[in-house]
C-alpha cells in the first residue's frame, strides 16, 4: 500500500513491528509512526534546499500533526516550526523548538497570542492584516519585531475547495493592492521590519504549476531589496491512493527554486513550510473490525472513524485500507466508523480480502490532518501516538481517558466539589 507499511511474511508491518502487535499491545484505534520515515522526509527537504537554495529554512507546519514528538523530531532534523496561535506555540517550545526558528501565522490573531509570541521570541510574525500590524504596534515595545506579510497570489489550484487559499476571496492574506498599502505603512514602523512576503496557494497539490506560479506573482508585489524574506508556504501533494502521482519533494524543490531563479532577487532568502509531506506517509491508523453486515455492499465496521480521521468528510480525501493479517485486495466492502452520523464512512468500496470480526484494519497515510483534527464525538478518547522505529515501538502520546474526557466538567455546587 502506499506509505510507509510493508508486507512481510503475509504480516503488515511498519518501523520493523508487526501490525497486529501494536493493536494488541496499544489498543485500537491507533496511530502507529514509522519514525524514521518522518527524518526521511525532513531530510528529502533540507537536502533539495541546500543543493538549489542554500540560503534557506524548511519550517515544519505543525498544525499537520501536532505533538510534541513530531515536532521534535522535526526540530531534531533542523527544521523550524510554523505555529497557527498560541497552543502550537506552546507545542513547538516544549519540543525544544528554537524561536528564532518559529514563524507564527494566523488570519485572526488575538492580542494575547501576539503577546505569547513576541514574549518568546519568535523570529517571524507574519502579518495577514492591518489589524495585525496594529497589534504589533502596540505589544511590540522595545526593539523590534520581524515580520513578513502575507499576500494572496491570486493563483487558483486544482485541490477541494475548502483547501484552496490562494484565491482573490481568500480569508487568509491581502490582496496585491492592500499589499502594496501594507508594505509602505511597515516600511514607516519603528517597531515592526518588514522582511520579506508570504505566499501559501493551497494543499495536497499534485501538479507544480500553481507554484511557480505563486512565485511569479509574490516577484511582482514590491521591490524588498536583494535580501528580502520569500517565504513560499505549503502545499506540495502527497499519495494517498495507489493512483496519485505527486511530484517528489526534490521535484517540488527544483521548481521553486528555479522560480525563484527567474522572479526573486539572487540574494533572496527561502523559507518552505511543508506540513502534509512531511508526516502524511508516515503514519497509519489501525483499528479492530467489530462487525461486519452482509448486504449489496459488505459494511465493515471498526472501532473509530470519524472522531479520528475527518478528511474523508471534511474534503472527500480517498484512501486506501488493508487488513493486517490478510493483505491486499478482495470484495469491495464499506469500511464504516462507529459514530452516529451516515456520512460516517471512512472509504466507500475498498476492497478487502475475507473481513473477520476481530481482525486488524491499517489505514495508511493518516499522518497529516487525521490526528490535528481528531475530536471526542460520541465521547470518543482521542488515539495514542506510537512510534515504531527498528522493530521497536513506544508510546509518545497517551490514549486519552475516560477520566480525560471527565476532567473540564465542573462539578455541580454542593455536593463537596466530586463530580466522581
Ligand atoms: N503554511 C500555511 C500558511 C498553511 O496554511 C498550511 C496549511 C501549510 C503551510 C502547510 O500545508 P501542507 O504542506 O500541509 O499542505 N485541514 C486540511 C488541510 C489544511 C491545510 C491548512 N494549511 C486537510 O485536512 O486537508
Amino acid at each position: 500500500p502506499p506509505g510507509s507499511c510493508q508486507a512481510e511474511d503475509g504480516e503488515l508491518t511498519i518501523g520493523g513491528c508487526r501490525v497486529t502487535e501494536l493493536a494488541d499491545r496499544f489498543g485500537t484505534p491507533a496511530v502507529v509512526v514509522d519514525e524514521n520515515a518522518l527524518r526521511r522526509q525532513a531530510r528529502a527537504y533540507t537536502q533539495a534546499l541546500a543543493r538549489y537554495w542554500p540560503n534557506s529554512q524548511a519550517v515544519f507546519a505543525s498544525k499537520s500533526f501536532p505533538c510534541t514528538a513530531v515536532v521534535r523530531v522535526m526540530v531534531e532534523e533542523g527544521l523550524g516550526v510554523d505555529v497557527a496561535g498560541g497552543g502550537e506555540l506552546v507545542t513547538a517550545l516544549a519540543a525544544g523548538a528554537d524561536p528564532a526558528k518559529i514563524v507564527v501565522h494566523g488570519n485572526a490573531k488575538t492580542d494575547e497570542e501576539l503577546a505569547m509570541a513576541v514574549k518568546a521570541g519568535a523570529g517571524t510574525i507574519v502579518v495577514d492584516n492591518f489589524d495585525d500590524i496594529d497589534r504589533l504596534e502596540r505589544i511590540v515595545t522595545t526593539g523590534h519585531q520581524r515580520v513578513l506579510l502575507r499576500v494572496i497570489p491570486e493563483v487558483d489550484a486544482d485541490t477541494h475547495e475548502a483547501m484552496v487559499t490562494g484565491r482573490r476571496d481568500s480569508k487568509f492574506g491581502l490582496a496585491i493592492p492592500q499589499a502594496v498599502e501594507a508594505v509602505a505603512r511597515l516600511r514607516t514602523s519603528s517597531r515592526l521590519r518588514l522582511e520579506g512576503l508570504h505566499v501559501h496557494v493551497g494543499s495536497q497539490l499534485l501538479a507544480t504549476e500553481p507554484f511557480r506560479r505563486s512565485v511569479e506573482a509574490v516577484g511582482g508585489i514590491a521591490e524588498l531589496g536583494e535580501h528580502a524574506v520569500y517565504d513560499l508556504g505549503g502545499g506540495l501533494g502527497v499519495r494517498y491512493t495507489y493512483e496519485d502521482r505527486p511530484p517528489t519533494i526534490d521535484a517540488y524543490v527544483r521548481t521553486l527554486t528555479d522560480a525563484a531563479r527567474e522572479h526573486l532577487p539572487a540574494g533572496a532568502r527561502l523559507i518552505l513550510e511543508p506540513g502534509r509531506s512531511l508526516v502524511a506517509g508516515a503514519a497509519a491508523t489501525l483499528y479492530r473490525v467489530v462487525t461486519v453486515k452482509p448486504g449489496p455492499r459488505t459494511l465493515v465496521a471498526v472501532d473509530g472513524g470519524m472522531a479520528d480521521n475527518l478528511e474523508p468528510m471534511l474534503y472527500g480525501q480517498r484512501f486506501e485500507a488493508t487488513l493486517a493479517s490478510r493483505i491486499g485486495g478482495g470484495e469491495p466492502c464499506d469500511l464504516v466508523g462507529r459514530h452516529c452520523e451516515s456520512g460516517d464512512t471512512l472509504i466507500r468500496d475498498v476492497p478487502l480480502r475475507d473481513p473477520r470480526v476481530g481482525d486488524v484494519v491499517a489505514v495508511p497515510v493518516t499522518g497529516a490532518y487525521c490526528y490535528s483534527l481528531s475530536n471526542n464525538y460520541n465521547g470518543a478518547r482521542r488515539p495514542p501516538v506510537v512510534f515504531c522505529r527498528d522493530g521497536e515501538a513506544r508510546a509518545v502520546v497517551r490514549r486519552e481517558s475516560y477520566e480525560d474526557l471527565l476532567r473540564r466538567d465542573v462539578p455541580p455546587a454542593g455536593n463537596g466539589g466530586s463530580a466522581r
